[in-house]
């Protein structure tokens, strides 16, 4: 009998290939992010089943105002819309939502959502579900870096002294990171914590990804040897 894989505590996913599987249908982009979300929906609901505690989904990086005036107003409205009007869907699966990025630089009805949502699913407890939001590696580093000065002169700030300035200091360190559509970069997501993830890339665009997906990011992660530097 096969053994059942160990799920990583803390999976984060870089969503890529809306556009393209979009444009592989002659539909816009946009549509592209509206079944994206559907995708992410179906991954954070098996996430759950199979006991992984947090996964982040990097949603919009603060590299991502390049894009056309059009997709990133779309892309703020399926947040105001569907972080809203998914409540029912996160609450009645028990998943508590959590944002990370610099979220002072979103539009305020954007915020607002945010708080709100965060706030209505906070004593969910089956799954946590990170949305990283107007996020950047290097960004979220220098913002913990600041916020570490701003409580003062310090002599010379260490490793933990930054990691608990991040956006999500309780949040475990990411153990795996993935990514769709073939794409084998990080992107600036979670660098602090990247530091000893596993990594997988995988072929099918974001829109496909279905439970069977996060199956197999299960089984891949079981087979990885983790030795933190150290030997085994
Ligand atoms: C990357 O694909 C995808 C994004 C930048 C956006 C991801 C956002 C969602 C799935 C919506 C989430 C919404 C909520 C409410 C949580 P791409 O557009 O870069 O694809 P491409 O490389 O094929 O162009």
């Amino acid at each position: 009998m096969e053994a059942t894989p160990i799920a990583p505590t803390h999976l984060g996913i870089i969503m890529d290939g809306n556009g393209r599987w979009a444009q592989k249908r002659a539909l816009p982009r946009t549509a592209g992010h509206l079944e994206g979300l559907k995708a992410l929906k179906r991954v954070i609901k098996e996430a759950s089943v199979l006991g992984i505690g947090f996964v982040t989904f990097y949603v919009f990086s603060t590299e991502n105002w390049k894009r056309s005036k059009q997709e990133v107003s779309y892309l703020m409205h399926l947040l105001v819309a569907k972080l809203h009007g998914e409540l029912g869907f996160y609450n009645k699966q028990g998943i508590r939502i959590l944002v990370c990025g610099d979220l002072d630089g979103l539009p305020k009805d954007v915020q607002e959502v945010i708080e709100s949502t965060v706030k209505a699913t906070e004593n969910n407890t089956n799954i946590t579900c990170i949305l990283a939001i107007n996020y950047g590696g290097q960004n979220e580093i220098c913002r913990a870096v600041n916020r570490c000065l701003a409580e003062g002169p310090q002599k010379n700030l260490t490793e933990n002294d930054i990691r608990s300035h991040l956006d999500l200091p309780h949040v475990p360190p990411v153990d795996m990171i993935v990514r769709s559509a073939n794409e084998r970069r990080l992107s600036n997501f979670l660098l602090w914590d990247s530091a000893y993830a596993e990594l997988g890339f995988y072929e099918k665009f974001w829109p496909d990804w279905k439970a069977e997906d996060v199956r197999t990011i299960c089984k891949d992660y079981s087979q990885r040897v983790r030795k933190f530097g150290g030997v085994e």
